[in-house]
């Protein structure tokens, strides 16, 4: 099968429809080919968050010639590559030759596995959450919205019973194999509800501590977070006796599973085609360096 071939299966299997109700636009979607040719064969197919330089190696040795990402390949949001060519960027060149080297094409799935993947059932989930949540074994602490069009999709939703903030914290350390999790507040407080907003960034965080005063969110377990304003926020709720705790998994150490689950449905997707497939972790960029191990 032709890589143009791949993505258009992956496309066509997916949803397809925009936070704006519309079919994703194919111009303006961040889901563009990043690197690379379409008009060849397939060879094998490496599933991954972001394609590293250890990514691109590990697809390659593997025999692999197409790389589907869920983030961006160079740096920024688009993928505009002109300010890196006008400033002669020494990291960027040299991960350009080695795409080349590789002849890897990487083509990048954001907005349709976002869009949703057939549950089943005639509906449709958010492939990255669903994959968080099901690698990380939290899928049964789901609360469904209703009238919801695409379930797991963030904000989300999670009930515990009395669980503590430690033991959700391990439970994504081992389902999403991670190096450890930075927490917020009290590492043994028991929560009921808990939820995995929006990225906490500076853009709608009021909305995010809007909703978490009105659905009582014990815990949020974050992507990106910022420090000054919902984490200000859960820490004023925390020191005043209230359950306000944050668990942040990172960005792309949350959303990495949901490439991994990828593996799940792409053979259904590509119609049982004779393609190796594989999950590379791009994996946990963080090591922690503990006051306490000095
Ligand atoms: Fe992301
Ligand atoms: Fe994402």
């Amino acid at each position: 099968m032709l890589i143009k071939d791949v993505i258009g299966k992956i496309k066509a299997y997916s949803r397809g429809i925009s936070e704006n109700g519309k079919p994703i636009n194919d111009l303006t979607t961040r889901d563009q080919v990043l690197y690379g040719e379409t008009e060849k064969e397939c060879t094998g197919i490496v599933t991954t968050c972001f394609a590293s330089v250890d990514v691109i190696r590990k697809a390659h040795e593997l025999g692999a010639n197409l790389i589907i990402s869920h983030e961006a390949l160079f740096y920024n949001h688009g993928d505009h590559t002109d300010w890196l060519i006008e400033t002669e960027n020494k990291v960027f060149v040299a991960k350009k030759e080695l795409l080349e080297s590789c002849s890897m094409t990487v083509w990048r799935n954001h907005d349709y596995i976002h869009s949703g993947i057939p549950d089943g059932k005639g509906g449709w989930d958010d492939g990255i959450f669903k994959g968080f949540l099901s690698e990380t074994g939290l899928i049964g602490n789901y609360i469904p919205k209703i009238n919801q069009a695409v379930r797991y999709y963030v904000p989300c939703d999670l009930a515990f019973d009395n669980e503590s903030v430690e033991s959700i914290a391990a439970k994504i350390i081992k389902g999403a194999g991670l190096n450890g999790l930075r927490i917020v507040g009290d590492p043994k407080k028991k929560i009921s509800r808990a939820q995995i907003p929006l990225h906490i960034m500076g853009l709608n965080d009021n909305e995010t501590i809007k909703e978490v005063n009105r659905k009582d969110i014990d815990l949020l377990i974050t992507m990106e977070q910022i420090d000054f304003t919902v984490t200000e926020y859960m820490r004023d709720g925390h020191d005043l006796e209230m359950k306000k705790e944050m668990i942040n998994v990172g960005h792309f150490n949350l959303e990495e599973p949901g490439m991994k689950y990828m593996l799940k449905w792409l053979p259904e997707a590509l119609g049982n085609e004779d393609i190796p497939l594989h999950f590379v972790k791009s994996g946990d960029p963080n090591h922690f360096l503990l006051a306490e191990s000095l």
